[in-house]
C-alpha cells in the first residue's frame, strides 16, 4: 500500500463537505471531510484532523466545535478553509456572514445547509491525525437546497429529490 493508493481508492467515497469550527479565543475554521454521524442516542459525531492543523490546538484547547454542512454554491468557502494561505485568527472570517453558535460560540456560516454544535467528549489519537468525538448539543437544519460533495478529487454537487 502506497499513500496515492488509498487516496486514489477513497476518492471513489462520495463524502459532504463541512467547515470545522471554534469560537472564542481559539477563532478557527477549517475545511473537513473526514466527518461522520457515529451515535444518534447519545447524539455523536466525529471529525478526524491533522495533527498538523491549527485546528487541532484550537479544537483540544477550546473543548467544543461548530460544524457547517457546506451546500453546492459554497465552494468558494470550501476552498478558503483548506488554504493554508488564509489569516488566521477573528481575520480569516472577515467578511463572511455567520453567527455565533448559541452554546458553543462557535461560527457557523451562513447559507450552510444545516449545523451542529458539540462538546469534546473523546479525542483518540490515530498515528498523525486525531479521532475528535463530539457530544451534539444543538443542531438544526438551515435549507433543503443542493449540496456540496467531495468526490473523484473534485467538487461537485448533489441535488436533492423530493420525496
Ligand atoms: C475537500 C477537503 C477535505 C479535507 N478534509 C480534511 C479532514 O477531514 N481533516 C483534516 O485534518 N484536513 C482536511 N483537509 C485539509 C485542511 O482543510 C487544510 O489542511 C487546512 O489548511 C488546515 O487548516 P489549519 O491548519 O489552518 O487548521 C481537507 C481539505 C479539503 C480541500
Amino acid at each position: 500500500m502506497t499513500p496515492a493508493t488509498l487516496r486514489e481508492t477513497m476518492s471513489r467515497f462520495a463524502t459532504g463537505v463541512i467547515v470545522l469550527s471554534v469560537g472564542g479565543e481559539h477563532i478557527h475554521g477549517m475545511t473537513a471531510n473526514a466527518f461522520s454521524s457515529v451515535s444518534l442516542d447519545p447524539p455523536k459525531v466525529l471529525c478526524c484532523v491533522s495533527h498538523s492543523a491549527v485546528m487541532h490546538k484550537s479544537v483540544l484547547s477550546a473543548g467544543r466545535f461548530g460544524i457547517s454542512i457546506l451546500g453546492a454554491e459554497q465552494e468558494a468557502l470550501a476552498r478558503h478553509f483548506a488554504d493554508k494561505k488564509r489569516p488566521l485568527g477573528p481575520e480569516q472570517f472577515s467578511g463572511l456572514d455567520w453567527r455565533p453558535g448559541a452554546i458553543t460560540g462557535a461560527p457557523l456560516l451562513h447559507g450552510a445547509l444545516a449545523w451542529l454544535e458539540c462538546e469534546l467528549s473523546e479525542n483518540h489519537d490515530a498515528n498523525d491525525h486525531s479521532i475528535f468525538l463530539g457530544e451534539v448539543v444543538n443542531s438544526g437544519v438551515s435549507a433543503d437546497r443542493a449540496g456540496l460533495l467531495f468526490f473523484n478529487g473534485v467538487f461537485q454537487q448533489v441535488h436533492p429529490v423530493s420525496t
